[in-house]
């Protein structure tokens, strides 16, 4: 958290393609920008708009205040959050209260508890998911995958074998839904399939383009002097399928809700996002830095974000969220390219409510 707050740990050279996503502009959107309808009902809890903020943190002091802000601010705009990796608290009941406040400040809101796939590789099981999921009052339950991290990370649980068959063991115990999550390396529609037949109830694909967390540990290990770990980082840095391309892979894979989320900083986005299959929408590294100032900033940054989100659909003609899944959306250049050739259908997007004879 702190290293993300200092240095700059954002993808360098790779985008989350949703620069090569375009709305075709309306200009008779023949509706009422006043009586658009952002609410949305998933995992059969209704938000007032399709946003959450993603997993950052627990387990410090620092992270209770953060989470406090960020629990304040979803409770105030009947939103939603994804507490960070409660395995320190599973492990230190002391820290427990650090992921705790987020209930306290959102008795309402919906809540995602947080446990790492490769956790459950290495003994977890059904008790301590119950009490990550417990310790929050949590209405699901993500399931983190983070291979990358683990991959570059001089202390990383690098064992991964047998990861799907614990999910699909945890899923038949859990009355809770399961969110399979990434962390910013983006989800192939492959995965995702195996991820919804093992009873996963929705997908996080957390694609690449926002922060990367090889460059977070590439910074780790630069201040431990660990220079071939650091240079680890750096060659994994930019790894990740992008997050429009996997949106698009998992969205036409599996029929449970997809979560966007990996470098979505505008409501623009949100929208393209929404626009091309997503239930709901996620922003971690965004909230994180409106969350170090408190509440009201947090409460700011989210409205900031709505409020875009509500112009692009003015602009498209779209007064709820079920029709902004219906205005045509245009693929260009590196993410159609990525599509076509993993051989999914990009001209569907275009041609939506386009009559034949036009
Ligand atoms: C400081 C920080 C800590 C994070 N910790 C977790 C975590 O504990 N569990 C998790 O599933 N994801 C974690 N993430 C990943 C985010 O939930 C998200 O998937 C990723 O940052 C991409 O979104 P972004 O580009 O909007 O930041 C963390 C992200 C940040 C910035």
């Amino acid at each position: 958290m702190k290293i993300s707050l200092k240095r700059d740990v954002q993808a360098r050279h790779v985008a989350t393609g949703f620069e090569n996503i375009h709305f075709v502009h309306k200009a008779l959107p023949e509706i009422d920008r006043q009586k658009i309808d952002l609410s949305t009902t998933v995992f059969g809890h209704k938000f007032s708009a399709p946003l959450i903020v993603g997993a950052i943190t627990g387990g410090t002091s620092e992270a209770t205040k953060i989470n406090s802000a960020i629990a304040e601010a979803v409770e105030a705009l009947g939103l939603g959050m994804g507490v960070g990796s409660q395995r320190a608290a599973i492990e230190d009941k002391r820290l427990e209260k650090t992921f705790a406040i987020a209930r306290k400040k959102a008795p309402t809101a919906f809540l995602i508890a947080n446990v790492g796939g490769v956790q459950l590789v290495n003994g977890y099981g059904v008790r301590e998911v119950k009490k990550a999921i417990e310790m929050i009052e949590a209405d699901a339950i993500a399931i983190h995958l983070n291979s990358l991290q683990e991959a570059v990370q001089p202390e990383g649980q690098t064992n991964f074998k047998g990861i799907l068959e614990k999910i699909s063991e945890l899923a038949k115990e859990l009355d809770k839904p399961i969110i399979a999550k990434e962390t910013g390396a983006g989800i192939a529609a492959e995965e995702a399939k195996k991820l919804e037949s093992a009873g996963a109830k929705g997908i996080d694909i957390s694609g690449a383009g926002g922060t990367s967390f090889a460059a977070v540990e590439c910074y780790r290990a630069e201040g431990r002097g660990n220079s071939f770990q650091r240079m680890l980082g750096d060659v994994f840095w930019d790894w990740g399928i992008p997050s429009a391309a996997s949106l698009v892979e998992v969205s036409q894979a599996v029929k449970i809700p997809v979560i966007a989320s990996g470098g979505i900083r505008r409501g623009v986005e949100v929208a393209k996002a929404l626009a091309v299959g997503a239930n709901l929408t996620s922003l971690s590294y965004p909230i994180l830095q409106a969350a170090v100032k408190g509440a009201r900033e947090t409460i700011n940054v989210l409205s900031s974000l709505i409020e875009e989100l509500r112009n692009s659909m003015f602009l498209v003609g779209a007064d709820s969220v079920r029709a902004l899944k219906r205005v045509p959306i245009v693929i260009t250049a590196e993410t159609a390219e990525w599509l076509t050739v993993r051989g999914f259908n990009v001209e569907s997007y275009a041609r939506r409510g386009r009559s034949e004879t036009l």
